[in-house]
């Protein structure tokens, strides 16, 4: 029997990590069945217990249950205890293995599929929530040169930067902080676009050769690459590569196998577009 993998959420339905997993265990010949399931915004323990008893090897965790993961898990990774947050289970016995692949997945699709490495550079990071938090790490294991965390309630940003002291010096403030200031790579990790709004960008931030980079991504240009294009980044990135960069590396976590993910990213780059 093909051993069980799933991806939690509320919603799920649109959900492309089965597609994703699945041409990952087609590529790498693993065999692998990998489903959606829709757990009740108040049932996503009992949802996993059940998962489990029925085979489940390991899964994937999406909104809104990635603080709840990390909770249930019974050990955690030191990416996943950083972030406070869990995309990736892994089942083991009695034992839950927590793990956030999603920092990983940025950096991954940055520095390999966009080839802009990180080393140096001046990084903005936009938001304060849950998405940020979580590729804070990852992204100072790069070793830019400073991060700075913006976000609308500038105490969040604040809070969020101190407890990443111990790592590395990181600054925070609100969006009109960042007047005068130049970064080389600004990341949106904000909902903002999910309520249709755009963001309070003083003019002047994109240094020349500034890379924009939305986590959100969908047909078209997202609001956010709008805006950066329009302030003067010379190259602008969706979030669909760090989906499928995140996705690969939850299949190592569970597989010890790296998919190819280039041939992944172009189907569903040109399904979008169509
Ligand atoms: P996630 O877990 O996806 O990061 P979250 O914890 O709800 O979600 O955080 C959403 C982020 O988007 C926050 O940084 C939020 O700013 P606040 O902390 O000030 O609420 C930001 N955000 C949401 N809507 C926004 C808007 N219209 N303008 C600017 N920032 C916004």
């Amino acid at each position: 029997m093909s051993d069980l993998y799933a991806v939690f959420g509320n919603p799920i339905a649109h959900s492309k990590s089965p597609a994703i997993h699945a041409a990952f265990a087609a590529s790498a010949g693993q065999e692998m069945v990998y489903e959606a399931r829709l757990a009740p915004v108040d049932g996503f323990p009992q949802a996993v217990a059940e998962f489990v008893a029925t085979g489940g090897k390991g899964a994937n965790v999406t909104v809104p249950f990635k603080e709840e993961a990390f909770r249930l898990a019974t050990r955690l990774s030191e990416r996943a205890a950083r972030a406070g947050a869990v995309n990736t289970l892994a089942f083991n016995g009695a034992e839950i293995f927590g793990d956030n692949t999603d920092g990983a997945g940025l950096v991954h699709d940055i520095t390999h599929n966009l080839g802009y490495s990180l080393g140096g550079r001046r990084v903005l990071l936009l938001g304060a929530g849950g998405a940020s938090r979580g590729v804070i790490a990852p992204l100072l294991a790069e070793k830019p040169i400073s991060l700075f965390i913006a976000n609308r309630s500038a105490d969040k940003a604040v809070l969020l930067a101190a407890a990443f002291s111990d790592v590395e010096p990181v600054n925070a403030g609100s969006f009109a902080d960042l007047a005068g200031k130049c970064f080389d790579l600004v990341i949106n990790a904000t909902s903002a676009s999910l309520a249709g709004a755009s963001l309070p960008l003083p003019p002047g931030i994109f240094a020349p050769g500034a890379l924009a980079y939305d986590m959100m991504y969908g047909k078209g240009e997202t609001l956010f690459l709008q805006l950066a294009r329009e302030q003067g980044a010379a190259r602008g990135a969706d979030g669909l590569g760090m989906l499928v960069e995140q996705a690969a590396e939850a299949f190592f976590v569970w597989r010890g196998v790296r998919p190819p993910t280039t041939p992944v990213l172009a189907d569903l780059r040109a399904q979008l577009a169509g």
